[in-house]
């Protein structure tokens, strides 16, 4: 193979959880791919930790990385020892580390008589530590000229609109923005990164459907088990809409909303296009949201932050927000984002349902063929966990047998006796990918390949705080409704919303009971 340069990864917070979970595996699994194609790599773990303890702990994750599933065993023992050679650990703490770090890279460019490709830095620290970072990687690490940057940022990108407004103009003060990928990892779980595709392949059914006049309601649902304990000193000041409905719920609600560009290969089209619906969010009020918090997060709070026993939290653990879009497209579809911890059970999907109500209300005596017509018409994109517990795609059979690419996404045939969002999976073409692919591995080769798309953008960023913020500043001092939490009582949490418009039980997750105005 013909060089194509050298690359070196720099990750910081080489021995932390996220790190540990998921980013070395993607850094192997980017290795394993890409290799071959010529480009050469290093990878530099970094953390505040001294050299000795930081490199041990280091390499317990290295040696303990799996190898993919579609991967030979043997030749997969060579792959990892090759990543483990190429791997080291580095202490970066004061402005001489980074010194010496650079020293090292160029070093071995030198040495090896290699052409610099490129640099990732990823930064799987706290933010409060970008800043500090951001200057030593400027002024000491960046890359030869001729060759990129990619800085990788983890949220949480701010707390509100000026706090991720004073966040981006920190980070534009060393960084360009295409030097800057931040990450909603949302972005790269494989049924959130196929809507675009699929909206895409399947213009032919969906354009004429695609629309006010046919979508009855969008649902974008994320509920969990797991609770806050042993994260209240973020969780505290985050609360839920913070922590996922700011960002990873708003971003997949673009994907469903946006108009579809020409060429959706194109970043820069996508984006574009992305951005521009944003403008189109009417702006929330505070009964937009229904907001709650399971019964013992106060008492958790409490614990971990030492504060008094007569301390309460206003923080919100659940949220349910009803959104409307001032377009032509979307004008008067409610689209409803929901997620809560402490539920009871954890799943996420993003559900359109179409309207078919009037023709089914009408005829009494339906005849067989009327019957199938009448049951529901919906597409979802389930992106994991829950009954299913895999990414799928799922369209009513009564709607459209929808176009899937081929090498990377199969029918389901064998079904399961399940019933899903009230119908049978037999009601349904069910799709599934060929091979599951964690979202951070799908991210880290993105990042590889530019692919700016799967990232988010300071514009996009400081779009979604502007719609965000007023909610959140409105409701700061609501208390939110008490809930139990797990699955006990769940019927408590059945909440009414928006003036009898809509209300859901999270007992029965899958149905919005959908009540009309009159
Ligand atoms: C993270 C949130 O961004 O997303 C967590 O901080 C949440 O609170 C998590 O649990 C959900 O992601 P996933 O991939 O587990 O669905």
């Amino acid at each position: 193979n013909e060089s194509r340069g050298h690359i070196s990864v720099v990750l910081l917070g080489a021995t932390g959880d996220l790190a540990k979970k998921y980013l070395w595996q993607g850094l192997f699994q980017l290795y394993r791919d890409e290799v071959s194609n010529g480009h050469s790599f290093t990878f530099h773990g970094a953390a505040l930790t001294a050299p000795e303890p930081g490199q041990k702990m280091m390499f317990e994750v290295l040696k303990n990385l799996a190898c993919p599933p579609d991967e030979h065993p043997t030749r997969c023992a060579v792959l990892k020892d090759q990543f483990l050679k190429l791997s080291q650990y580095y202490q970066l703490r004061t402005a001489e580390n980074y010194t010496v770090l650079n020293r090292e890279i160029e070093k071995l460019l030198e040495q090896e008589e290699l052409e610099e490709a490129g640099r990732i830095f990823y930064f799987s620290v706290p933010p409060f530590a970008y800043a500090e970072i951001a200057g030593h990687v400027n002024s000491s690490c960046r890359p030869r000229p001729g060759a990129w940057l990619r800085v990788v940022l983890e949220k949480p990108f701010g707390h509100d609109l000026e706090s991720a407004q004073q966040l981006a103009a920190e980070l534009r003060n060393f960084f360009k923005e295409e030097e800057m990928y931040r990450v909603d990892h949302y972005l790269g779980k494989q049924a959130v990164a196929h809507i675009l595709p699929f909206r895409d392949q399947n213009r032919q059914f969906l354009d004429p459907i695609w629309n006010r006049h046919h979508v009855e309601r969008v649902e974008i649902v994320l509920k969990e088990t797991v609770d806050a304990k042993g994260r209240a000193s973020f969780y505290e000041q985050y609360g839920v809409i913070r922590d996922v409905l700011q960002n990873h719920l708003t971003e997949v609600m673009m994907y469903l909303a946006m108009e579809l560009p020409a060429n959706i290969s194109s970043t820069e089209d996508v984006l574009q296009h992305k951005l521009q619906t944003f403008k189109s969010l009417q702006g929330l009020e505070k009964t937009s949201a229904v907001i709650g918090q399971y019964q013992a997060y106060t008492s958790q709070v409490q614990e971990e932050l030492q504060k008094a026993q007569n301390y309460f939290s206003m923080t919100p653990t659940f949220a349910g927000v009803l959104i409307h879009m001032d377009s032509l497209r979307w004008e008067g579809v409610p689209f409803i984002l929901t997620s809560g911890k402490a539920l009871d059970e954890r799943v996420g999907y993003i559900r359109v349902l179409f309207k078919n109500r009037a023709y089914c209300t009408q005829s009494e005596a339906l005849r067989d063929a009327e019957r199938s017509q009448c049951k529901a018409k919906q597409i979802i994109f389930y992106i994991g966990h829950g009954e299913l517990n895999s990414p799928a795609v799922l369209v009513s059979r009564n709607l459209f047998r929808p176009v899937m690419p081929e090498g990377s996404w199969r029918e389901v045939t064998d079904r399961p006796q399940l019933h899903l969002f009230g119908q049978p999976l037999s009601d349904y073409y069910v799709y599934s990918p060929v091979k599951e692919r964690d979202a951070y591995a799908m991210l880290i080769s993105s990042i590889y390949h530019a692919r700016k798309d799967f990232f988010i953008t300071t514009e996009n960023l400081l779009a979604s705080w502007e719609f965000w913020t007023p909610l959140l500043d409105s409701i700061s001092h609501q208390a939110p409704r008490l809930y139990p939490g797990g699955r006990e009582n769940q019927h408590l949490l059945d909440f009414e919303m928006l003036g009898q418009e809509l209300s859901f039980t999270l007992a029965e997750p899958a149905e919005f009971l959908h009540t009309s105005k009159q």
